[in-house]
């Protein structure tokens, strides 16, 4: 049967479909007390903490704001983080799993506040939380969690049916949870914080810092920023190099697409733990009510044809809801710590003027508001009851180990496959909309995208990051690194972090 829709031939994310506020790139040196990198939901929300506390605040965003990863996320603002709280208790105990539940209950909690004191016009609403199975092996895992709940006072409980149409085995509620639009919430906190003094450069990427006297963010374009405090909030940290975290962290993209259902959503934000696993809510667009599909989660650089997963979420949403318009989709990436818990805190131990935020594993709502009181109370120093949950310096025995060398195992296979591969093809048989790696200049392995209208683009393939080999991503239409994530534009410009420099452009002719 044919279909009445069409797949939007671009990538787009609803939440970024609007008109956002400009600000000016820094084209000079400049002082500030705490220099923020990225504005995304870790950065913005702290430099409103701290400017709400009169602290002298500047935050440089390489690209726009709002740009990374907040700007294309699902939005759910939930402590119910997949399967975690049995796996907390085994690992580290009740007391740290707790913690962990109430970190991010409080961030729920705070977001509901702010939304209702500075009367924030972002689609907030409260829902449930539903985690569900088709499965016998994710009913076992259900029933684990659920007695983990239990243990931990966790507001929620094991429910036999719920209001979608699966195969479904059993499910777990976690109870006054909510969602919003995220990006309408934040530019609300970016105009308090330009009110309350706070400044924001755009296009403005630091490359490094100086660690002397004084502070200094070294930006691409030469300049610096000098501060007492730097706070990588830059997804992975651009800084990366001190505390190895690129060998304690790996980056996993998954996708997203808008429909307009042909069934009524019966309200709820659902996750399916079985494989492939799928979430689902919706948010009012425009008068109508948009539903957001996802899943298909893989590492980045190693989706083979990223089409595909695009392809199997929809394929889902026309079988559970059916599919009146296909409007928007989109895909985006994030982090996973060693043992699942963010790293938020001073880079190393040596180092207390630096401090970073990472590692939020598709959580970030809450794990980026809870980040952001942590390291205002670091830079206020101030007690803070979760500091130690999530400090950076951490290192269990298990599960870190075992974790620590399957991502540096799987880097090491990819630094040398890139390595070792030939390339067949010449630029000459790119055909118009397609890449592929060639053999160009002097027999130099090279990426080749040709644009629709026949312009070539050559990038010298090798990553500016830690020098593994990039590869194509056909959904995206982007080079993307297979070891730590890094993602670049058809011309070489860095998408996604940790690799601060483009690639190197190669002139064919
Ligand atoms: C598909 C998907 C769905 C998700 N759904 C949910 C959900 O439902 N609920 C939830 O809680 N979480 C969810 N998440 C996770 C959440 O969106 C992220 O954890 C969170 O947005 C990360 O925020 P951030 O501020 O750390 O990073 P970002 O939003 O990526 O911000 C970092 C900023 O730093 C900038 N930057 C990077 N390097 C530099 C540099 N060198 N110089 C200057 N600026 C720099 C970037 O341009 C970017 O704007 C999802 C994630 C994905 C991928
Ligand atoms: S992201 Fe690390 S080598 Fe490419």
């Amino acid at each position: 049967m044919s279909k009445n829709y069409q797949m939007p031939q671009f990538p787009k994310s609803f939440w970024r479909d609007g008109d956002l506020p400009a600000f000016q790139t820094a084209t000079e040196d400049h002082k500030t007390d705490v220099a923020i990198v990225g504005a995304g939901i870790t950065g913005i929300t702290t430099g409103y903490l701290l400017a709400k506390e009169g602290v002298n605040v500047t935050v440089i965003e390489a690209g726009k704001i709002l740009s990374g990863t907040t700007g294309h996320t699902t939005a759910k603002i939930t402590a119910q983080h997949n399967i975690i709280y049995d796996e907390l208790i085994s690992h580290f105990g009740e007391e740290k799993a707790k913690l962990y539940y109430k970190a991010n209950q409080d961030a729920v909690n705070f977001i509901k506040k702010t939304v209702h004191e500075e009367k924030i016009d972002c689609d907030f609403s409260e829902q449930e939380a539903i985690l569900y199975t088709c499965t016998d092996e994710g009913a076992g895992k259900i029933e684990n969690e659920s007695r983990a709940y239990q243990k931990l006072g966790i507001n929620g409980a094991q429910v036999n049916s719920i209001p979608l149409d699966t195969n479904l085995k059993t499910a777990l509620v976690m109870h006054e949870q909510a969602q919003f639009h995220p990006v309408k919430y934040l530019l609300h906190l970016v105009k308090l914080f330009v009110k309350a003094g706070g400044k924001i450069f755009e296009n403005t990427v630091a490359v490094d810092f100086e660690d002397g006297r004084e502070l200094k963010i070294i930006l691409r374009n030469g300049k610096k920023i000098s501060c007492k405090q730097i706070i990588a909030a830059s997804h992975f940290p651009f800084c990366d190099k001190k505390g190895l975290y690129f060998a304690r962290m790996h980056v996993e993209r998954s996708y997203l697409i808008g429909i307009k259902a042909k069934k009524a959503f019966p309200g709820g934000m659902y996750l399916s733990l079985d494989s492939p696993s799928r979430t689902l809510r919706a948010t009012p667009a425009n008068g109508e009510q948009l539903v957001l599909v996802g899943g298909e989660s893989h590492k980045t650089g190693q989706g083979i044809n990223t089409m595909q997963h695009y392809l199997a979420i929809e394929e889902f949403a026309e079988q559970t809801l059916g599919i009146q318009k296909y409007l928007y989709r989109w895909s985006a990436q994030d982090i996973y710590t060693l043992d699942k818990i963010p790293y938020i805190g001073p880079i190393t131990a040596n180092e207390p003027g630096i401090l970073i935020a990472t590692g939020y594993k598709k959580w970030g709502m809450t794990s980026g508001t809870a980040a952001a009181h942590v390291l205002r109370d670091y830079v206020l120093k101030k007690d803070n009851p979760y500091k130690e949950l999530y400090t950076t310096s951490r290192f269990h025995a298990d599960p870190d180990l075992k974790e620590f060398f399957s991502i540096n195992a799987d880097v090491a296979k990819h630094l040398i496959k890139g390595k070792m591969e030939i390339p067949l093809k010449v630029p000459e048989e790119v055909k118009p909309g397609k890449a592929s790696i060639v053999i160009a200049g002097y027999g130099e392995r090279a990426g080749a995208y040709r644009d629709p209208d026949g312009k070539l683009y050559l990038v010298d393939t090798t990553c500016r990051h830690l020098g593994c080999e990039v590869e194509w991503n056909e959904g995206e239409k982007t080079w993307d690194c297979p070891c730590h994530g890094s993602r670049y534009s058809v011309t070489g410009e860095v998408i996604n972090g940790p690799a601060a420099m483009p690639l190197h452009k190669i002139d064919e002719e």
